[in-house]
């Protein structure tokens, strides 16, 4: 039987023995008590209550604006709907950057107020000793590499990273770094397939990919995107498995017009 079907609680080790078996990791974004409800039914191995809660929860541009108080806010919610999934949180931006002390105070905040399992920070060596001293206290990291929304401002643009073989370089050696310090995994983002191939090949931890490709460990999209809730952000790498701001639309529109024409309620629908 498949390490997936078998588990009840997924932690840190059952995706590690997922990779050793060469069974895929699945992954979305959670940020509401509902929708976390509805992800783990389906029985999702890892939720990640990402700062992308920055777009698609609060309508930012960016993931900047978002503090480390509304991603506690959003973990708890999600931490509070999940009987099986592995919750992961990211730290937001200014959390950790360049100050590891403050790092470990976001990280064990997010553990403590929140009851979440673990904690993902963008960056590679740059940001190892940060890393070090989270874990250090216990805490499981998530590394995430390649498109790093957080530095979009150094970057300048969304596009796909990693194609010149000097940042291709520096990726895989981030992606060792992070292993060697003892991150449980790496999400890879937007970089070339046959990079996110090779990264996969030169760690031992599971790499998670978000337009990388399918020769990773697993896949993470953000949920509000594979559902079709945010209409106009369409990526080559974005499947959607629905069109539901189309359908709440129209359901919205049925409702206000069974209102007005005194459709709704009818008599069973009164006491
Ligand atoms: O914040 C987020 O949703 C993420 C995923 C895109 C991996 O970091």
């Amino acid at each position: 039987m498949s390490v997936h079907k078998k588990i009840k609680k997924v932690t840190t080790h059952v995706l590690q023995a997922m990779k050793n078996r060469s069974e895929k990791i699945t992954m979305l974004t959670a940020y509401d008590f509902s929708m976390a409800r509805i992800l783990d039914a389906a029985n999702i191995d890892v939720l990640l209550v990402g700062d992308s809660a920055s777009n698609v929860m609060a309508g930012h541009e960016t993931t900047l604006p978002i503090t480390l108080d509304q991603m506690i806010y959003h973990a708890q919610s999600v931490v509070r709907a999940i009987d099986r999934a592995l919750v992961v949180v990211d730290l937001p931006f200014g959390s950790y950057q360049g100050n590891s002390k403050r790092a470990l105070d976001s990280a064990i905040r997010i553990m403590k107020e929140a009851g979440a399992h673990a904690i993902k920070m963008e960056g590679g060596i740059e940001i190892s000793e940060s890393i070090k001293r989270i874990l250090s206290a216990g805490v499981p990291v998530m590394g995430h590499l390649g498109l790093i929304p957080q530095s979009i401002y150094k970057f300048g643009t969304y596009t796909v990273r990693a194609k010149e073989d000097a940042e291709a370089n520096k990726l895989i050696e981030d992606a060792k770094a992070l292993e060697e310090l003892g991150c449980f995994a790496i999400v890879l983002e937007k970089i070339p397939a046959k990079l996110a191939k090779q990264v996969t090949e030169s760690v031992n931890i599971p790499t998670i990919g978000i337009g990388a490709g399918p020769d990773v460990d697993g896949q993470v999209l953000v949920t509000h995107d594979m559902l079709g809730i945010t209409k106009d952000f369409k990526p080559r790498f974005l499947r959607r498995y629905l069109e539901l701001f189309d359908q709440i639309k129209l359901a919205t529109e049925q409702y206000i017009s069974d209102i007005k024409s005194g459709n709704f309620p009818n008599d069973r629908e009164q006491y």
